[in-house]
């Protein structure tokens, strides 16, 4: 059986760092209310020469490297983001432009926190149907360009970063062995993001054209646990795994308290579960790539090793994804 499997991982992240005790001179917060209530210490601001779609590129640059994959030898490019800089041409277009993958079709997909599971689900498909096409998949998110800075329930949760995957089909029992998405479009204002009005294609200044994140935050923290939990126990039986057979899990970095209920819930030991949120804070689509790469990266990861995956965010979308490594 073909399934999609990672030959390769790449990150990028901004080189500003953004710490807590900065945050305390931009709105009404301290280091300790944002450290004890999130976990989060530090996260990347881009600059204006960090675009999303060049956050997007570095990252694939290092996934093609480590493939050792040209960028003309890609037959597909997805990005997914909810922080591109244009709405057309797609941030996949640009990805493609700037690495001359001139043999590749590209587009973007937008399921907010969940965008790069829900990506990853789709390369298995159209793998699963061509199993020699190599696909590159990237998470990429400047969401500093749309919070609101006068927020404090908002603006100390977000980071910009990329995060990239080259994947193609394997026979020798590596890849995605399946996954577990939801949706519920019914709760879509807990937590949402206006799209641009009136704007020209640069989006700056999301907050005075009321198109940034806002936030139900105690909501968001009750479903964002429960659903995590469900998808994951749901996919786990699906499988007849059990955490005694996970080598690593790699949840959507949101914030620390959510990831310590998750994994209280699910008789997750901290040393099988991969967390950088205090470095980057929530990058939404490009946080499980990011983390990926980083424990990739560390010696972590070992041929054979089951990889647990999860995630929920805005729409609301959520759900889990079991993996061979
Ligand atoms: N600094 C200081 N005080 C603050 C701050 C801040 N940055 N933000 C809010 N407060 C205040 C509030 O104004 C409130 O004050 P009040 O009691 O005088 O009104 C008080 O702190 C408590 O506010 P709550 O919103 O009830 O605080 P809570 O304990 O729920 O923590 C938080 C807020 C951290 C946002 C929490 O609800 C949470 O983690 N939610 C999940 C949100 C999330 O992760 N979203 C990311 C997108 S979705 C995803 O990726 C899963």
């Amino acid at each position: 059986m073909i399934h999609a499997a990672v030959i390769g991982t790449g990150s990028c992240l901004p080189k500003r760092v953004l710490s807590n005790r900065d945050l305390e001179k931009i709105v009404e917060t301290s280091d300790e209310w944002i450290t004890s209530r999130t976990g989060i210490q530090t996260r990347r601001i881009a600059s204006s020469d960090e675009k999303t779609h060049q956050l997007a590129v570095e990252s694939a640059k290092r996934a093609l490297d480590m493939a050792g994959v040209q960028a003309d030898e890609l037959d597909l490019i997805v990005v997914a983001t909810v922080s591109p800089e244009m709405i057309m041409p797609s941030c996949a277009c640009l990805v493609q432009n700037e690495l001359g993958a001139s043999n590749a079709f590209a587009y973007d997909i937008n399921a907010a926190c969940s965008g790069f599971l829900y990506g990853l689900d789709l390369v298995d498909k159209y793998i699963g149907a061509r199993p020699d096409m190599k696909v590159l998949l990237i998470g990429a998110e400047r969401l500093s360009a749309r919070v609101n800075w006068s927020d404090r329930n908002t603006c100390i949760l977000f980071g910009d970063g990329a995060g990239a995957c080259v994947l193609t089909g394997k026979d020798d029992g590596r890849g995605i062995i399946d996954s577990n998405l939801f949706s519920d479009g019914s709760l879509w204002s807990l937590l949402y993001m206006n799209g641009p009005q009136n704007l020209g294609p640069e989006l700056k200044h999301a907050e005075k054209q009321d198109c940034y994140i806002r936030m139900m935050g105690r909501d968001v923290f009750k479903y964002a646990v429960r659903a995590m939990e469900e998808a994951v126990v749901d996919l786990m039986l699906r499988h007849d795994k059990s955490v005694d057979d996970l080598k690593l899990v790699i949840p959507h970095q949101a914030n620390i308290r959510i990831l310590n209920k998750l994994m209280g819930r699910l008789g997750l030991p901290e040393d099988k579960v991969f967390i950088n949120v205090s470095k980057y804070g929530n990058t939404s689509a490009a946080s499980i790539p990011i983390a990926l790469d980083e424990a990739n990266r560390s010696g972590r990861l070992a041929p054979d090793d089951l990889l647990l995956f999860c995630s929920f965010g805005g729409g609301f979308t959520w759900g889990s994804m079991l993996m061979h490594w």
